[in-house]
């Protein structure tokens, strides 16, 4: 891309998992310059170090912040490159769903809780950062996308919880992710006018450093093979970063607005598993 301005993607909860993936596809992709947000400043220091200072740089956001602090972030990270034209709001968190409870060792001792023991403080805790954060920060960025004149694209991190694969202690995780199809749906409806395109992926299980020693295990395999059509659990690179890097370009994916995608490699096609002759 000698010669060539590169574009620039801000990738919120990059510090680790999904998010330190999708910034190291993109710098790796050779046409972007990636900002990394997080609150863990000192990890999103160190990927920037591993991709190199002069295609990223790191800002500290906190996506559970009130609006007036995501907007100072979004302006810091907006003036590292002189602009954003993709915008990954990845920033997640899984409150007490059992996916957390099974698949985190860390998170062990965390409980499941159910409709009747969530507090109202775990419930706000993750619409606050799952929802509230996804729109205030596509609020911040695409206000300064219309300003600049600038297309752009907007990929909303959901999950197939959102739509199918309940698990138990999921009310407002799923529920989070759900509330964002609808919030990329409504901000696509109205934000095309602007050449701002608003997409999301619906990620089914994938390896991220909470996951990975769990889904080293043998047993894991042996499920996967019986739960996903693909018979396998997805890796973030290339299963995911494909699509992210598909919906960012405008020569791919301009025609493209307003869709949840759901990489799963299958797992919420089957009903209630019945041999039938149908
Ligand atoms: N892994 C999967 O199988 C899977 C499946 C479906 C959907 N997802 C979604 O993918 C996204 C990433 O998940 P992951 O598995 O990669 O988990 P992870 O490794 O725990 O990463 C979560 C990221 O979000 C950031 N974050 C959390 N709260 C934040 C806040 N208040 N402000 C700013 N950043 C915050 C964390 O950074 P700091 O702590 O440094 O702020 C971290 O970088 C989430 O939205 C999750 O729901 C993951």
């Amino acid at each position: 891309m000698e010669g060539e301005k590169k574009r620039v993607v801000l990738v919120t909860g990059a510090s680790s998992g999904l998010g330190k993936e999708f910034a190291i596809a993109f710098a790796r992709q050779g046409s972007y310059r990636v900002v990394l947000a997080a609150r863990r400043t000192h990890l999103l220091e160190s990927v920037c170090e591993e991709i190199g200072h002069h295609d990223a740089r790191s800002v500290e956001l906190d996506v559970s912040a009130n609006e007036k602090f995501i907007d100072a972030a979004v302006d810091r990270a907006w003036n590292c490159f002189g602009g954003v034209d993709v915008l990954i709001n990845n920033a997640g968190i899984r409150g007490n769903s059992s996916i957390s409870f099974s698949l985190s060792f860390e998170n062990m001792k965390r409980p499941v809780k159910s409709p009747l023991e969530l507090d109202e403080d775990d419930w706000n805790k993750t619409f606050n950062t799952n929802t509230r954060g996804t729109w205030l920060v596509s609020k911040a960025v695409a206000r300064r996308m219309v300003a600049a004149k600038k297309p752009g694209s907007i990929i909303n991190i959901s999950s197939t919880a959102s739509s199918g694969g309940l698990l138990p202690g999921g009310i407002a995780y799923a529920s989070s992710k759900a509330a964002i199809n609808r919030l990329t749906q409504s901000m696509a409806l109205e934000l095309g006018k602007f050449k701002i395109r608003v997409n999301a992926i619906a990620a089914g299980i994938f390896r991220s450093e909470i996951t990975d020693s769990l889904l080293d295990k043998a047993w894991v395999h042996d499920a996967a093979a019986k739960i996903v059509p693909l018979l396998r659990f997805g890796q973030v690179s290339p299963d995911l970063t494909s699509l992210v890097l598909m919906l960012a370009s405008e020569e791919h994916s301009s025609y493209i607005t307003g869709q949840i995608y759901h990489v799963d490699g299958g797992h919420t096609l089957p009903g209630i598993r019945l041999w039938s002759s149908l």
